[in-house]
């Protein structure tokens, strides 16, 4: 859920990204990583381009999975983020590179030799134009895709409360809102991005990757539900938030928050053993 603690200038802390990382790392799809992992098995190197870098998770959490040499470069308008962007302690064959860019230009900025771009909880900030012009520059030059932990517009919380309907509804309305590239896609992103991709012949394998956060993650619990009340306070749910989160936090055991991951490669690529 990449705007939950955000206004709409989209502005992401290091300590926010430090916090949901290894809840991204337990959320991200088993099927879709392992069908990224086969379609480069059996290659030497890969260059790999992350679009909405931040300071790198990317890099920790699919290096394993990729072939043993690999050239990352990280985009991201924020250059603080990216300069803690640092490869995996045990994985000497990884180097990475950062670029500065404004992603709202144009999403198409990687190298031309990169034949996976990655993206993680960027994918609800954008419009459908700019999902639709990813696809495009991806189906062009026929490099393959894992964009994973896109908000698709579950929350769920145990216990219920009267008003977790409502909250959720103008949660998912504000994640529509212009988050500095025109109106979002919001919970709508991952299906979009989907039908682009497979209308541009791409093999598509896409599956869920709910957070589960349970009442012992406190912290995270806490900013979460914390950043689901600012924005639902904003579209005009006004001070019955305040009643609502505060039960919420006393109260919520088990708040499941749903995302969508996605691999998607050229034909040709997909399975790795065709050109064997
Ligand atoms: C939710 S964070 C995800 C970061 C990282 N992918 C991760 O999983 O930890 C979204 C990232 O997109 C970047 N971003 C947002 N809007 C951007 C823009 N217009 N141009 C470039 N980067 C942008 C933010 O700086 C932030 O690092």
């Amino acid at each position: 859920m990449s705007a939950t603690t955000v206004p709409a200038a989209a502005v992401f802390t290091s300590s926010w990204l430090a916090l949901r990382e290894p809840a991204d790392r337990a959320a991200r799809n088993p099927e879709v990583l392992q069908a990224c992992c086969q379609a480069f098995a059996g290659q030497d190197a890969l260059t790999i381009c992350d679009l909405g870098a931040g300071a790198g998770a990317s890099v920790r959490a699919f290096a394993p999975l990729l072939p043993a040499r690999q050239r990352w470069v990280l985009v991201d308008r924020d250059q603080s983020l990216l300069s803690a962007a640092a490869p995996p302690a045990d994985n000497a064959g990884v180097t990475v590179e950062t670029m500065v860019r404004e992603l709202a230009d144009g999403p198409v900025c990687w190298p031309t030799d990169a034949r996976l771009v990655t993206a993680s909880a960027l994918l609800d900030l954008v419009s459908a134009d700019w999902i639709a012009r990813l696809a495009a520059g991806l189906v062009a030059q026929q490099a393959a895709v894992l964009a994973t932990l896109t908000f698709d517009g579950l929350i769920a919380l145990d216990p219920a409360h009267p008003l977790d309907d409502a909250v959720s509804a103008a949660f998912c309305a504000h994640q529509k809102r212009d988050k500095g590239f025109g109106p979002a896609a919001g919970p709508e992103a991952a299906t979009v991005f989907e039908g682009f991709l497979r209308r541009g012949g791409f093999d598509v394998v896409a599956g869920d990757s709910p957070w589960r956060i349970g009442a012992t993650a406190d912290e995270f619990m806490r900013q979460t539900l914390t950043g689901i009340a600012g924005a639902a306070r904003e579209m005009a749910l006004g001070g019955a938030v305040d009643a609502w989160l505060e039960d919420r936090l006393r109260r919520v055991r088990w708040l499941t928050i749903g995302h969508r991951d996605i691999f998607a490669c050229p034909s040709a690529v997909h399975p790795p053993s065709s050109d064997a």
